[in-house]
């Protein structure tokens, strides 16, 4: 090892300690954006399917999966793997594939450069859909994430610090049409935002439903506001008999892209001026990308479309009140700057007890706090 120990160790390391040390954070850091885009130019290139090819998983060198992917462009040019690989070794280093590296001396290869292959790590099988190619998965999630109008907005996020009362960066950055507005105006970023959220929302409702919530108990009729695609109705639906009537409730032009679900209702509307009635409503990640006020005036109208004794299931993250450097704590602080990047200045990550809040300035009686996932957490609100 020709570097001392604590200059490569990561977090953790006490680099305050070591200008060096802190030298190398900070030029982590400002690179850090290259981890992202190589993120996303292999989930368009189709890397992860590649490699996965129905299970086998069998470790693949960068020559080896040139030819077997499929370009949103041009046919690939086979004759340099080094640039997929450069790519490879980077987002090993970050847990998404691992590397099976031969050394000169030990592979057969007559050139003097090591063998090195990948396969997917646990992390990077989220990118590849249970239900085969093209199926919901987290490669849509990057997708989402990566397209021009929202990659046009972060360069902008200093203004939202100094003008915290005006229209958020994706605003500003797309001649004034709010982040839902151009979905909704736009086919392909409809369709793209309804399966990145199916893709996310699917192993989440999957784990919830296989035993670890049971407040479905008693419930006919759930309506789902902001439902999407109606995914997590159906998956509900599917596991909790009880549950008869699903009304997916989302934005006219995106439940008019919806599929038809068997026992789902898709209603269009705006949940800001009424919500349909049901024996309890379901929302899943939909208060966060709003402010305190539209947060209250939302769950106002759920209040007013429940029975007594009826309950808002509301799935969200919830941010620790200490930061500290957990993978929990960094990917929720990373969305808390997405969603004032993208959806609202003054939308946020709230804290359980602001949540608590929200509900008793919208009327809720009752409210608890249940801890299931480690990014999503469910929040009963009772009437
Ligand atoms: C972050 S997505 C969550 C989708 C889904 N609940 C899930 O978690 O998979 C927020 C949803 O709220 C919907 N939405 C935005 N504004 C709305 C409005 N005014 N009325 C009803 N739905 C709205 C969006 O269209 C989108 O489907």
């Amino acid at each position: 090892m020709a570097y001392p120990e604590a200059l490569v160790a990561g977090a953790g390391a006490e680099e305050e300690d070591s200008p060096a040390a802190a030298r190398l954070a900070m030029m982590e850091l400002a690179n850090m954006i290259s981890v992202p885009m190589a993120l996303h130019a292999v989930v368009l290139l189709r890397v992860p399917d590649a490699i996965w090819a129905s299970g086998a998983n069998a470790p693949l060198s960068a020559a080896e999966i040139l030819p077997l992917l499929r370009s949103p462009g041009p046919p690939p040019h086979p004759s340099d793997p080094s640039l997929l690989q450069r790519l490879l070794r980077l987002l090993s280093s970050h847990g998404v594939f691992r590397e099976h590296y031969s050394s000169p001396s030990s592979s057969s290869s007559p050139s003097s450069s090591p063998l090195r292959r990948y396969s997917l790590t646990r992390i990077g099988r989220t990118l590849v859909s249970s239900a085969g190619v093209g199926g919901p998965s987290y490669a849509d999630y990057v997708l989402q994430h990566h397209q021009d109008a929202l990659i046009r907005a972060w360069p902008r996020l200093h203004e939202a610090v100094l003008d915290p009362a005006g229209p958020e960066p994706f605003a500003r950055a797309n001649g004034g049409v709010p982040a839902y507005a151009y979905y909704g105006g736009d086919d392909d970023a409809n369709a793209l935002m309804q399966r990145a959220m199916a893709g996310v929302s699917e192993p989440f409702m999957e784990a919830l439903l296989a035993g670890a919530y049971d407040g479905f108990a008693g419930v006919e009729t759930l309506v789902d506001v902001g439902g999407s695609s109606g995914a997590c109705l159906a998956m509900i639906m599917n596991r909790v008999p009880g549950v008869r009537v699903g009304v997916n409730f989302d934005l006219p032009e995106v439940v008019a892209a919806a599929p038809a679900i068997p026992g789902v209702k898709h209603v269009g509307g705006d949940m800001f001026r009424s919500i349909p009635a049901g024996d309890a409503i379901f929302m899943k990640w939909v208060l966060t990308t709003w402010t305190d006020e539209e947060c209250t005036q939302i769950l106002k109208n759920c209040c007013k479309a429940l029975p007594e004794g009826g309950k808002v299931i509301a799935c969200e993250p919830v941010l620790p009140e200490e930061t500290d450097a957990s993978r929990r704590t960094r990917a929720l602080l990373e969305n808390d700057i997405f969603v004032m990047t993208i959806y609202r200045t003054q939308g946020r990550e709230r804290s359980e007890e602001e949540f608590r809040q929200l509900g008793l300035a919208a009327g809720f009686a009752g409210f608890r706090a249940i801890y299931l996932d480690p990014f999503y957490t469910v929040l009963e609100f009772k009437k």
